[in-house]
């Protein structure tokens, strides 16, 4: 690696992916130290003009107008699976190739997706508040009554329906089968289907909503995804069903939520992420059939750390002019704007596919 390069991170990742970058001699350059406060735009565009390596995360927008900013940039290594936040068919239209972090969070994300059906189901966070503020007087049968995860009580076997049947989607449905259940699988960006087995069947959306009594969300968001889950969904659903979303906030219309869980469509909700995130929906935080998190679905600290491992790795690709290991858009190592930015920044030819 030629000393010298400049590596912006729009904000600090662990030390796990700081360290290596640091220890190939690059500049590093932390634009927000802050842990709850994200660098303007403004800010991006400007420190990306002379800028080899941007290291963003999800909350930070990579539009074309920095892409088109960032001339001596080699790469954007996020740290993140989802890339939503990138304007991908411009990074590869400049010769930008883009690194996200898949795989590594599978499991957190799958162990979040079940903690908030579960919460949901079984009110844990209501009757968690009613213990600690010392409202618990005397046990009770109707003393915060849910719903069956497993055959429970009912002694049937429950439908659990995922939307987005990749590698989180298929680690929620392997954790489900320690609850008896059976699975309903549909993928907006993979419509030829998977291989069904005895407890996982592929179904298309609307048989899905109508037999689930959970429906969770795992799919990327995309033009196609955006507002997947709006009215029409919400009242296809069963009035006893939960919805799940650890995947991105807008896959689900927000407002129509509100009005679903108020008026009782369908019967919770667990939410990690938000349309406007931070932000909520007027209404939404009052609703004590929804269960609320700051979009912590891959927050272990190992998880973090080898997301921020890979983010270095991929970075570090990029700076040497080599394809990285997770490349969200692999077909840019084909092009020639990346043959030529690589050459011009680099003043070499581009290395080898790993
Ligand atoms: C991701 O990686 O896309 C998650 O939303 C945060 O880990």
């Amino acid at each position: 690696m030629r000393k010298g390069k400049v590596v912006v991170v729009t904000r600090r990742i662990p030390e796990a992916g700081m360290e290596p970058l640091r220890a190939a001699g690059l500049e590093l350059r932390v634009l927000v130290e802050q842990e709850d406060q994200g660098p303007a735009r403004d800010h991006i565009l400007a420190a990306v003009q002379d800028c080899h390596l941007l290291v963003p995360l999800l909350t930070e927008p990579v539009d074309r107008g920095i892409l088109e900013a960032g001339t001596e940039l080699l790469g954007v290594a996020q740290m993140a699976v989802g890339f939503d936040n990138v304007d991908v068919a411009a990074a590869t239209e400049l010769g930008i190739p883009v690194g996200n972090t898949p795989g590594v969070l599978t499991d957190t994300t799958a162990d979040l997706a079940w903690a908030l059906l579960m919460a949901t189901a079984r009110r844990i966070p209501e009757a968690h508040a009613y213990q600690v503020e010392g409202r618990y007087r005397l046990w009770g049968p109707n003393l915060f009554t849910g719903m069956d995860v497993s055959p429970g009580g009912s002694g049937r076997r429950k439908v659990l329906g995922i939307v987005g049947y990749g590698r989180i989607g298929q680690a929620v449905a392997q954790r489900s089968q320690g609850f008896d259940m059976d699975v309903l699988a549909y993928d907006p960006h993979n419509r030829e289907g998977i291989d069904e087995d005895a407890r996982v069947t592929w179904a298309d959306l609307p048989e899905l909503l109508e037999r689930s009594d959970f429906v969770t969300l795992h799919t990327l968001l995309t033009r196609e995804t955006r507002h997947l889950i709006g009215e029409a969904e919400l009242r296809a659903m069963k009035p006893t069903a939960i919805l799940v979303n650890t995947a991105r906030g807008p896959v689900v219309d927000e407002e129509a939520l509100v009005v679903a869980l108020r008026e009782g469509w369908i019967a919770g909700a667990g939410l990690d992420v938000y349309e406007d995130e931070p932000a909520m929906k007027p209404g939404l935080a009052e609703l004590r059939s929804a269960v609320l998190l700051p979009h912590i679905a891959s927050a272990s600290r190992d998880t973090r750390d080898r997301m921020a491992r890979m983010t270095a790795a991929n970075g570090l690709a990029f700076l040497k002019g080599e394809p990285g290991p997770t490349t969200v858009n692999p077909q840019v190592y084909d092009s020639a704007a990346w043959r030529a930015r690589v050459e011009r920044i680099l003043g070499a030819a581009p290395g080898g596919r790993p």
